[in-house]
């Protein structure tokens, strides 16, 4: 079988609703927007850009999407109510190919909270389906928690979502539950017993808590499911959902096995993870498959010479085909403009120029307090670039901090409010929290500091630190961060990146809009 006549398998792509649900993972709007930007380059499918009744920044950011969407699809997740459908629909009609996501919770354990009987809720999803498919050709019924749903039910409710227009059945493994065999046993079963099944597509959405969310979504496509739902480096609630990056480089790696194709452009990989993991806050874990920031070292002594004597010794796929193309060749502090564009280009940021002036400046700077510059170096210089904007309403303009042995530590800062500077020191319980105590003095707020992570970039003692910080105030969560060789002062701009986010957010959400006030369980 030639690649192209292998069954293609539609990608379905969730980090902005099911991967943004993750405490503290809120994107702000002009994120949201750059991330779906990227995902529509990479080719993916369908974008589930939101769940547009959960607030008023959620409706705003899948509209804004749906209008710049070129290919993907654009999808917005309604519970089964003609409210919540309505208010989906205004957010996507603007796209080219619009999708209302309507779902219902299907198990007892699920059915019991709205405390609806078998036949009501039968009832309910023919009338929500035909009122969503009203609207919108493109219809998705999701049974939330189908894995513990009664077989015979489940038959029955997806008949009635095909019998009333839907054009995609999701089959969720809402709490992690299922196992390969069974998955794909599931949708077996579906497509062998319910009428119409072979009308429609199949999907397949698996969360991560006993870590087989791959494997799952994988024995589902097997099975005969046709799109699988995944978020980039597997964001998501709890453990999170099936990683986008892993179910795709599967398939292509191991083709002989599952013949199946995407429309990804793999090489596309690298650069989303990473900007995910920066607009997120969440950090890549070292070791995660196809991302990680190990997933292509090679440490042992037999595993180096065989990777030199030849590449396949120990290596299943090209650091290239997921948009890892540069060596790690370090640049120096006589490395000029050019040669930083170049550099730049092969670890895939394409930036305009003003972008990379400053990212330039910058360069300089971190090249002449660290010896080399490596890779990853830039990849993080680049990150804070990004995050934090020259524009920002609070600015860190000059920090000095005395620490040690002796006590109280002390910091003195020169703050900028709404580009004017304010100057104020104070002594705190160590440098971090005397820098964060003059913030504090000079913006006083009441948000809570709920996470505090420091990493090294690179080795030795010199490396730039990335600093995440996560702050809650009234319900509203924000994660700031940012890098430099200085902790105290990642730390700091760290805490004011977050914070300069919180301002935005005040002026766009509700209070508590981040800890959802709409409950997926209450279906009314
Ligand atoms: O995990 C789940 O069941 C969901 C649904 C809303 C589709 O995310
Ligand atoms: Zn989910």
């Amino acid at each position: 079988m030639t690649k192209t006549d292998q069954p293609r398998v539609i990608i379905f792509d969730t980090t902005l609703r099911d991967g943004e649900q993750s405490p503290g993972a809120t994107m702000t709007h002009e994120e949201k927007l750059e991330i779906a930007g990227l995902l529509d380059e990479m080719g993916v499918d369908v974008i589930e850009a939101g769940f547009p009744i959960a607030s008023e920044g959620d409706f705003t950011a899948v509209s804004e999407i749906a209008k710049r969407a070129k290919t993907s699809t654009i999808c917005g997740l309604a519970r089964a109510n003609f409210k919540d459908i309505d208010r989906c629909w205004e957010a996507v009609k603007y796209a080219k190919s619009p999708r209302i996501h309507t779902f219902i919770g299907t198990s007892p354990l699920h059915r019991a909270i709205p405390n609806l009987t078998m036949d009501e809720m039968a009832t309910r999803i023919h009338d929500t389906v035909t009122h969503a498919r009203n609207l919108c050709d493109n219809v998705q019924w999701s049974a939330m928690d189908a894995t513990r749903t009664e077989h015979d039910y489940l038959c029955r409710v997806v008949e009635i979502a095909i019998k009333a227009g839907a054009t995609t059945i999701n089959i969720p493994d809402t709490v992690g539950y299922t196992a390969p065999r069974e998955s794909a046993d599931l949708i077996a079963m579906l497509l062998a017993r319910v009428p119409g099944a072979d009308k429609v597509i199949f999907a397949t959405h698996c969360h991560n808590d006993l870590g087989m969310a791959t494997a799952n979504a994988l024995a589902a496509v097997d099975a005969g499911a046709r799109q699988i739902e995944c978020t980039i480096n597997g964001l998501g609630e709890r453990a999170g959902n099936t990683a986008l990056e892993e179910v795709v480089m599967a398939m292509k790696v191991r083709n002989d096995i599952m013949p199946y194709r995407t429309g990804i452009d793999t090489t596309k990989i690298m650069n989303l993870s990473r900007r995910v993991s920066s607009v997120s806050g969440f950090p890549v874990q070292f070791n995660k498959a196809i991302v990680g920031k190990n997933a292509f070292l090679h440490e042992s002594g037999i595993h180096q010479d065989g990777v030199l004597k030849n590449v396949e010794t120990f290596e299943i796929m090209k650091p290239s085909d997921i948009g890892l193309t540069a060596k790690n060749i370090a640049m120096g502090k006589h490395s000029g403009r050019a040669a930083l564009r170049a550099k730049l280009k092969e670890l895939g940021y394409e930036l305009a120029d003003n972008q990379l002036n400053d990212v330039f400046v910058r360069f300089k700077a971190l090249a002449d307090r660290k010896k080399e510059v490596y890779d990853d170096d830039l990849i993080a210089l680049v990150a804070d670039e990004q995050t934090n904007d020259a524009h920002e309403y609070l600015q860190l303009k000059k920090l000095r901090v005395i620490c040690g042995t002796e006590g109280p530590q002390e910091a003195d800062m020169v703050l900028a409010i709404d580009g004017v500077d304010h100057h104020i020191d104070a002594t705190g319980d160590g440098p971090v929290d005397a820098a964060f105590m003059c913030v504090k003095m000079l913006f006083p707020h009441h948000a809570r500091l709920e996470v505090y992570q420091v990493h090294a970039v690179t080795e030795g003692t010199d490396a730039q630190a990335t600093v995440s910080v996560r702050l809650q105030e009234d319900g509203r969560i924000v994660t700031g961060s940012s890098a430099d060789t200085d902790t105290i002062v990642a730390s700091t701009k760290a805490y004011i990146n977050a914070l300069n986010k919180l301002i935005v957010r005040r002026t766009k959400s509700a209070p508590g809009d981040d800890v959802k006030t709409v409950s997926y369980m209450d279906q009314k």
